[in-house]
């Protein structure tokens, strides 16, 4: 594992997005695996600023960590929306080289199948280059949240109450954030090559303290990120403010 530790968000960003680059200009065909939330944002611009260097871009493939349940893949809080609005279309990506679960069904029957079909095209295009994760203020990942077993496969899950107080940001009331989702599991982000995890803010502090030196338990899903044979955390000063080196 390392940790790179830095002043702020932006040289956190700009940091990771170096390392993005650099992986970037090494795959003839890269798989990348995308989170959504507001703690890669900053890094998408700087690739979008950087694009030029992608040379491969019409060759990259793209697979999102996530997906709420029961909305179209247009609205503007869906996450295929959001990765078309903050990257995608800046970067010129073709609908096809981006995977999504398709969740629009809050039927049980099709959001399981749908789940099942997200992970059969996960196998399909093989391990990702590079998983990037955000970290949950519970220790979530992807929409992993805590639980008495890590579930591997891609999965349908009960978001917690406190993913639906953090994520009714991004609503106009709590009452419009969905209550499920469509996650890759556990097995799926630990299959990736390289993992990037992205930690900002004090708010954070203590989930990563706890993600890194802590026990690993399905309580703490970034805990198992401890058997990453290549996990790069990234994080700044104030999310760092809890990790104790000699740990
Ligand atoms: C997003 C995702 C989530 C977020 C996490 C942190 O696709 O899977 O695990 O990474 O909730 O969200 P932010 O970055 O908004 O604090």
């Amino acid at each position: 594992m390392q940790i790179k530790i830095f002043e702020n968000y932006e040289e956190m960003s700009v940091a990771a997005a170096d390392a993005l680059l650099a992986l970037l200009a090494r795959e003839a065909a890269p798989l990348l695996g995308l989170a959504t939330g507001s703690t890669p944002i900053a890094m998408y611009q700087e690739l979008i600023r950087r694009r030029d260097e992608i040379e491969n871009l019409k060759y990259v493939k793209t697979v999102n960590l996530d997906e709420y349940l029961g909305l179209p893949a247009d609205h503007p809080q869906s996450y295929r929306y959001f990765m078309q609005e903050q990257l995608f279309k800046c970067l010129g990506l073709a609908p096809g080289q981006s995977h999504f679960p398709h969740a629009d069904s809050l039927d049980p029957k099709e959001a399981e199948a749908a789940a099942e079909a997200y992970e059969a095209q996960l196998l399909e295009l093989g391990p990702q280059t590079v998983q990037i994760l955000g970290l949950g203020e519970n220790g979530h990942i992807g929409f992993n949240e805590p639980a008495d077993v890590f579930i591997p496969a891609t999965h349908v899950v009960d978001l917690a109450e406190g993913t639906i107080q953090a994520n009714s940001r991004f609503f106009a009331s709590r009452e419009e954030v969905p209550r499920q989702a469509i996650t890759m599991g556990i097995a799926g982000i630990m299959r990736a090559r390289e993992v990037f995890l992205l930690v900002s803010g004090e708010k954070k502090a203590d989930a990563l303290a706890r993600a890194l030196y802590g026990p690993i338990s399905p309580q703490l899903p970034a805990s198992i990120l401890q058997l990453h044979p290549k996990l790069t955390v990234f994080c700044d000063r104030a999310a760092a403010e809890l990790l104790n080196p000699a740990q």
